[in-house]
């Protein structure tokens, strides 16, 4: 646990109710350190707070919404202010860019972005003042592979890891660290309809060359390093796990002679 050094940090988690959200809350509680569940839904995120103890709490909190974000930020600086913040929450909606209707694509960048901002800068600003803290968003392996029909969901993920890159170099020399971790494919209730038919998540685990689909835990243990002092001068990086999902792209083109 001291490794880490993680003990009484106070950590905040957007989307904290989602699949990777909760092993996130579980992930920190476990190294001791306090941690506050933000999401739109609190049936998700409000009885794990009660599991967790441990100075835990839930708040509704709407990333689209900046009052909604600025009042959760209020809550949680008035209770001594936030050591870490990680951005999870985020959309998926269907849309090929054809047809995708301008209200889908600004719909998914509301939350998936703009919100993610809004609350770097909600829960940024008392990191700023104490000269010390650290943000970890949860992009995703389609910021760099574009995901067809998926609307503006690679855009909103390209675009969280520049603008994780322009804090880290806007807010590094007043003591904050910004990072993203891009996740390839993990099991959660966002991507449960992809893993319903046995054939398909069959194809999907050969795709990768670890030959299994990431456990949300895989993803809370990276995001524990980024954020505890272990990872101290690493800043403006996406570490990319995917369980080398990303690199197959040379092994599907036909190669008579290299089989
Ligand atoms: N599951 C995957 O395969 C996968 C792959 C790559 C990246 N990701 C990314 O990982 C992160 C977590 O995804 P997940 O799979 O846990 O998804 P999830 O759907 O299980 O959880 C997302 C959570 O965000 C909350 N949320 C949605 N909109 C919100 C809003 N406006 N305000 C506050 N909360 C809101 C939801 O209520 C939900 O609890 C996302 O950023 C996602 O894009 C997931």
């Amino acid at each position: 646990m001291s490794w880490l050094g993680l003990e009484g940090k106070r950590v905040v988690i957007t989307g904290a109710g989602g699949g990777i959200g909760q092993a996130l809350a579980r992930g920190f509680a476990a190294q001791g350190a306090r941690v506050v569940l933000l999401d739109r839904d609190i049936d998700r995120s409000g009885p794990l707070a009660d599991e967790l103890g441990g100075g835990a709490f839930a708040l509704i909190c709407d990333l689209a919404d900046a009052a909604s974000v600025t009042a959760a930020a209020d809550r949680v600086e008035a209770e001594g202010g936030a050591d870490v913040l990680v951005n999870s929450a985020a959309i998926l909606r269907p849309g090929a860019l054809d047809t995708v209707s301008t209200a889908d694509w600004s719909a998914m960048l509301a939350v998936n972005l703009t919100g993610y901002l809004t609350a770097a800068q909600a829960f940024g600003r008392g990191m700023l003042d104490r000269g010390k803290g650290a943000l970890v968003h949860v992009a995703s392996i389609a910021g760099t592979q574009p995901q067809p029909a998926s609307g503006a969901y690679s855009a909103s993920k390209a675009a969280t890891v520049m603008m994780s890159r322009q804090l880290a170099y806007e807010w590094g020399p007043r003591g904050v660290r910004s990072n993203c971790l891009s996740p390839g494919l993990v099991m959660t209730p966002m991507s449960a309809a992809f893993y319903a038919d046995p054939e398909v998540k069959a194809k999907r685990e050969a795709m990768v060359p670890l030959r299994r689909i990431a456990s949300p835990e895989d993803m809370a243990d990276v995001a524990l390093f980024l954020a505890s002092d272990r990872a101290g001068y690493v800043s403006g990086q996406d570490v990319v796990v995917d369980g080398g999902l990303s690199q197959v792209l040379m092994g599907q083109v036909p190669r008579p002679g290299y089989a």
